[in-house]
């Protein structure tokens, strides 16, 4: 969202807004929030480029009615349990967005990435809306809002906690960390001064199985309430979330790649740990793993692992040696792919507003 040093906007109540917002993969990982949506610890995350949730909103604005509307097409189709989702969502917001009571949208979203490819869309799809919804607002006052990202990255947490860190260029970082004086709990912040080593670091996703979750990420943060490890792994997701500032403006791969496959793997020793404990692992992700843990103690190539909640491995890797590792990833890992699905992802450079 362009900063405008005007901070008139030229008023409309009708008009179409369109924004596009990548999906990120977190490093240190959230799992487990309190009411309202607020984290139990800081999460790190890197911020996707292809992967992309495309959001057009057409809105009317008539301040005298109530009687608002609000349709919803995914890749222009009717998709109800979307629908409901984004309204419940919108509903929720009229308390901060008073507009919202007296304005009607016609909302078309696309993803740049399968449907069903295991990819979280939840975080691109909020971090779309949330932007498109500060554009309007700014339309609708005839105001600028301050710090718009900022606000975008505030709403987006509201709908989905990870959508909070997809609105900002290459890293960034949600809830509070005493290593980052101007993190917060409410929105996420971009994270600046990475060593260069780090730039246009790439992400292959491995899909192992496009299904859909087998728990929803709702569930499986409120088992975090009864899980005997919870306040351990807070506690380590802090201290990570500090460590990994000075790795990344330090600029070394090997302790990024052992921090980031820690954090993978504690995500998932939660999961296997709550009451009732679940998995979500399947056999072609450990093989994957084994054969990433064994490729880099060969090759000594900066590569490592990572997992959000599902089966499906993303693959981290420096621009240096990319092409040995899309090589080693047909040779060896695409056999443990669904259909040898694989989304070549490279870290992002944010949201953008598009063009109507
Ligand atoms: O934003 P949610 O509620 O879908 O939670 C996402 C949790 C993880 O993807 C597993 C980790 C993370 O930090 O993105």
């Amino acid at each position: 969202m362009k900063k405008d040093s005007l901070s008139k906007v030229h008023p409309a109540s009708t008009g179409t807004i369109k924004w596009s917002c990548p999906s990120n993969i977190a490093i240190v990982k959230y799992w487990g929030k309190g009411p309202g949506q607020l984290p139990k610890n800081p999460s790190l995350s890197l911020t996707l480029q292809k992967s992309l949730t495309l959001t057009e909103i057409s809105y009317k604005y008539e301040p005298s009615s109530t009687a608002k509307k609000i349709s919803f097409s995914f890749e222009g189709e009717q998709h109800p349990a979307f629908h409901r989702r984004i309204s419940d969502y919108i509903r929720s917001l009229h308390p901060l967005l008073p507009w919202l009571e007296h304005t009607s949208m016609v909302i078309k979203s696309f993803n740049t990435f399968p449907h069903s490819s295991g990819i979280a869309s939840s975080a691109s799809a909020m971090g779309a809306l949330a932007a498109c919804l500060v554009s309007i607002e700014e339309e609708i006052t005839g105001t600028r809002v301050n710090d718009p990202l900022s606000k975008a990255s505030f709403l987006a947490r509201l709908g989905s906690g990870s959508a909070s860190r997809s609105l900002y260029p290459g890293f960034a970082l949600w809830g509070h960390s005493e290593a980052w004086a101007l993190s917060s709990d409410e929105y996420a912040i971009p994270i600046s001064g990475i060593h260069d080593t780090f730039t246009g670091m790439h992400d292959s996703i491995l899909i192992v199985d496009p299904g859909k979750k087998k728990i929803s990420s709702s569930a499986g943060h409120a088992l975090m309430e009864s899980n005997p490890y919870a306040s351990t792994r807070f506690k380590q997701a802090s201290e990570n979330v500090s460590k990994l500032k000075q790795i990344l403006l330090e600029g070394s791969w090997n302790r990024f790649i052992n921090l980031m496959e820690e954090e993978a793997l504690a995500l998932h020793a939660m999961m296997l740990s709550s009451r009732p404990g679940f998995i979500l692992m399947l056999p072609g992700t450990l093989e994957i793993i084994r054969k990433i843990r064994d490729f880099r103690m060969e090759s000594g190539f900066h590569l490592g692992f990572t997992l959000d909640a599902g089966p499906n491995v993303h693959l981290i890797y420096d621009s240096a040696h990319a092409n040995q590792v899309r090589a080693f990833i047909t040779s060896d890992l695409i056999q443990h792919c669904k259909n040898k699905q694989v989304i070549h992802d490279e870290m992002g450079t944010g949201p953008s507003i598009q063009k109507i």
